[in-house]
């Protein structure tokens, strides 16, 4: 007998959409290898600089979130990082970020972190393909990556100003940055703060207070608008700025603090389009699960279907489906895309992953009550599954749910070890493992789910041939 793990309400509470976006943006640390908070503290460093520079309140608001969600792309370039460079995406783009400006330091960069652990051959046949194709396939990943986030804020219902910001978070001041090599005042200012904020958080995190300033120094007239490195000396100097920035009450205050955007109400539609725009974040990481998270949330839905449950609830379990792997973002896809066995530290990462996404999710309150469901979605009835260990009925109807339709997919889908296989061999399989592994109810659902599904596609053919012979 299958229990529900609860009643959901069909209103949410109250939510300011600061304390949906801010929490989220966790995830993007993890993509982008940054301490907690990375993009919480780029956002006080850069609405710090915004302030000082008396920008309006309109534009300051637009400033806060292209600050939140400037790394919405970073995960659509990890797969490619690992393919061209031999290496670990989330050390290898921790690592690139402190590094001097200039091309020798990157070259140097590269040369010492690629193919660190293949063997000699391969090492120098990818630095061999680097000096060949490094620059034009580097601009093509950063070029996606910057599209791809504005496109995600678009989804997001953010204005073209906050897409823009964040598209254009690779200019320089120059002219030589990336994707279109804006110069000077072309580019757009909520861009310029957020590169001059994540400069200014990494080197902090690296190494405090002192070596910042001579950082932005090095980048200054190059990387940045030299006006924009003045105001932010000044900041350097005023009185309880650091203090502020290491304080752990800072997320909260920011978080108050946020400026309003009008016509954003974080309702139960904009509730369902962030859970969406996040998933095709993590969808973006690898192409071998492009699109896994919208599969297992159609499975999901199915399942749900089947088994009669209401339509709040069924809502609430489409988006947990959809989050449900938000913690691969923390996982390399050295790992994830791995096509061979993997070894005992890989296993232990991948492990890691639900127990990730229970965290994500625990911090954002709008999606907190998801957060058991999404970190049991790997858990087996006989009690052998990760990251819990839990058996029986410690398991959720929901997780139970989320289980069946994410193996499903996983079997009938292509993955970088094996074809995609039959859905009557997945069903198969799903049945050999039917009562210890999976519950036996929600995989009954999904076989009437997909021949109800099956039907429905047969059907306009019929009708179409129908017509045809009329
Ligand atoms: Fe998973
Ligand atoms: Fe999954």
């Amino acid at each position: 007998m299958l229990v529900a793990f609860a009643n959901r309400p069909v209103k949410s509470p109250n939510l300011e959409l600061a304390d949906l976006i801010g929490p989220l943006s966790y995830a993007l640390d993890l993509t982008e290898g940054q301490p907690k908070d990375h993009c919480i503290r780029c956002c006080y460093i850069g609405m710090a600089l915004g302030r000082a520079l008396g920008l309006p309140e309109a534009e300051l608001a637009d400033l806060f979130y292209t600050l939140l969600l400037k790394d919405l792309g970073c995960s659509s370039n990890a797969a490619r990082i690992c393919e061209l460079f031999l290496a670990d995406d989330i050390d290898f783009k921790q690592g690139f970020k402190t590094i001097d400006p200039g091309f020798n330091a990157a070259l140097s960069f590269v040369f010492k972190r690629t193919g660190l652990k293949a063997g000699l051959s391969e090492r120098i046949r990818a630095l061999v393909k680097i000096c060949r194709e490094g620059e034009r396939t580097t601009q093509d990943m950063i070029s996606t990556r910057c599209h791809r986030g504005a496109d995600i804020a678009a989804k997001l219902r953010f204005s073209s100003a906050v897409q823009e910001g964040i598209r254009s978070l690779d200019e320089h001041w120059n002219g030589k940055g990336q994707p279109f090599g804006l110069t000077g005042n072309d580019i757009p200012r909520a861009s310029s703060i957020a590169l001059l904020a994540q400069v200014v958080d990494v080197f902090h995190s690296e190494g405090g207070p002192g070596g910042v300033a001579t950082e932005l120094h090095k980048r200054r007239g190059s990387w940045f608008d030299p006006q924009l490195v003045d105001a932010f000396d000044a900041l350097n100097a005023s009185e309880g700025f650091w203090e502020m920035l290491a304080s752990p009450d800072m997320p909260d205050w920011l978080l108050d603090t946020a400026p309003s955007i009008a016509g954003l109400p974080v309702d139960e539609e904009y509730l369902d389009d962030v859970a969406q725009a996040f998933s095709d974040v993590v969808d973006a990481k690898s192409p071998f699960t492009a699109d896994h998270s919208n599969r297992v949330t159609l499975y999901a839905d199915m399942i749900s279907e089947e088994l009669g449950l209401a339509d709040n609830h069924r809502r609430w379990i489409r988006r947990a489906a959809l989050l449900h792997d938000i913690g691969k973002l923390a996982v390399s896809n050295q790992v994830l895309d791995k096509p061979g066995k993997l070894d005992e530290n890989e296993w232990k990462a991948v492990r890691l992953h639900p127990l990730i996404s229970e965290n994500i999710l625990k911090r954002v309150p709008a999606f907190a009550d998801m957060a058991q469901v999404a970190g049991a979605h790997h858990e087996r009835l006989d009690g052998k599954g990760y990251p819990h260990g839990l058996a029986g009925d410690d398991i959720p109807l929901e997780a139970r749910i989320l289980t069946v339709a994410d193996v499903f997919d996983a079997l009938s889908a292509e993955r970088p070890y094996r074809a995609a296989m039959p859905i009557e061999k997945a069903l198969a399989i799903l049945d050999e493992d039917t009562g210890t592994a999976f519950d036996g109810e929600c995989v009954t659902a999904l076989k009437r789910g997909l021949e109800r599904l099956s039907q429905v596609i047969e059907q306009p053919k019929i009708a179409s041939n129908q017509t045809i012979a009329a």
